[in-house]
């Protein structure tokens, strides 16, 4: 029986990310190289910075991806890659190798939304799931919740007025010193904190589906500029979001962060299953890194539960940047013949199509 195997590209931040993929469902490799390490002394993401290491290890993670899926270069079927939106820089490395490889080998080069991947890792997950769909993308570009229809035709319902949720828990973590990549830090540190300690705000409104993370942030930062000088009786030093926090004592700490996570979990959630009871469609699929959050994973799964919703949480690897959710997407376009000139260029704001 003949199969198809789909090399997928992903560069579109700080993940040099690449896997092979067979009929769209069997991941035969997955491999994720990041450049977080060189970003965590800024605090964040540095474009350059991120371009140039992409350009530094693609071949050696293109090589790792076919040695792991036991593949040779020709024995891929296509190419899919990532053509935005993300950082122009990033996806500007990734789509010139691409392209590289489709003219080599001779194989269609077919471009790929990074939001719709994030959501066909659902597919992965769930090889039953079918459109239509709800869909949660949480991530650290991006938080709308969307219809997902058949052909790839996304229908928004409402999307971030300000901050994405996962530049919400970055910005937090750097406030409370837990370092970059943030969200991570703050999940883990969360679990020894109190998620009741602090009633931060919540962006809600009887009718919305958008939502809004810079009330919240700016809220945690408030607070804990009241505890520094209440603490210190000094001038707080720093500027902005970036005050000393040293003299919080570390169960404090875990307190801020677990309240902040519960906020920003609950104002997830409401939008998610608010979307379901809109359209009436009671499966619904998240992505994006910040669906790897442990208190968001727990809590989703026992409210929809609690709604009849069948909800999809693909496995940590497939929520956070990767190259199969890409080469997952790839094959369904292929099927559909929707393949992509040699022309193709990227488009950092690219969203769904909507
Ligand atoms: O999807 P992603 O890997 O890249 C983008 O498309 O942006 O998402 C990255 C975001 C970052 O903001 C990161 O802090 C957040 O996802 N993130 C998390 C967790 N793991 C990654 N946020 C909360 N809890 C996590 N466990
Ligand atoms: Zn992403």
């Amino acid at each position: 029986m003949n199969t198809t195997r789909i090399l997928g590209i992903e560069t579109s931040c700080d993940e040099t990310a690449m896997a092979v993929v067979e009929d769209g469902q069997r991941i035969l490799s997955n491999v994720v190289a990041s450049s977080q390490q060189f970003h965590s002394r800024y605090g964040g993401v540095v474009p350059d910075i991120a371009a140039r290491m992409h350009a530094e290890v693609i071949s050696q993670v293109l090589e790792q991806a076919l040695a792991e899926a036991g593949c040779a270069a020709d024995e891929l079927d296509a190419i899919a890659v990532t053509r935005g939106p993300g950082l122009p820089g990033a996806l500007i490395v990734g789509l010139s190798f691409a392209k590289g490889l489709a003219l080599s080998l001779d194989r269609p080069l077919i471009g790929v939304d990074h939001l719709a991947a994030h959501l066909y890792a659902g597919v992965l997950a769930q090889p039953d799931l079918s459109p239509p769909y709800v869909g949660l993308v949480a991530s650290g570009g991006h938080t709308l919740v969307c219809v997902a229809h058949e052909e790839q035709r996304f229908e928004l319902l409402g999307e971030t007025k300000d901050d994405a949720v996962g530049e919400a828990f970055d910005k937090v973590a750097k406030l409370l010193g837990l370092g970059y990549p943030g969200g991570p830090a703050i999940d883990r540190i969360s679990s020894k904190g109190n998620p009741a300690a602090i009633a931060f705000p919540r962006a809600h409104s009887k009718e919305a589906l958008d939502f809004s993370f810079s009330g919240l942030k700016t809220a945690v930062y408030n607070h804990v500029q009241r505890r520094l000088v209440q603490g210190s009786r000094l001038k707080v030093e720093g500027e902005g979001l970036e005050p000393r926090t040293s003299n919080l004592e570390p169960q404090e700490v875990a307190d801020i962060a677990a309240s902040f996570q519960e906020a920003a979990v609950d104002m997830l959630i409401q939008r998610a299953l608010r979307a379901c009871q809109r359209t009436g469609l009671v499966s619904l699929v998240i992505g994006g890194g910040v669906a790897a959050n442990r208190r968001l994973r727990e809590r989703l799964t026992e409210a929809a539960a609690a709604k009849k919703i069948r909800v999809v949480i693909p496995s940590l690897e497939l929520c956070v940047d990767n190259g199969a959710m890409v080469g997952g997407l790839g094959y369904e376009l292929l099927r559909k013949g929707r393949v992509d000139p040699l022309s193709l260029t990227v488009d950092s704001t690219l969203c769904l199509n909507a």
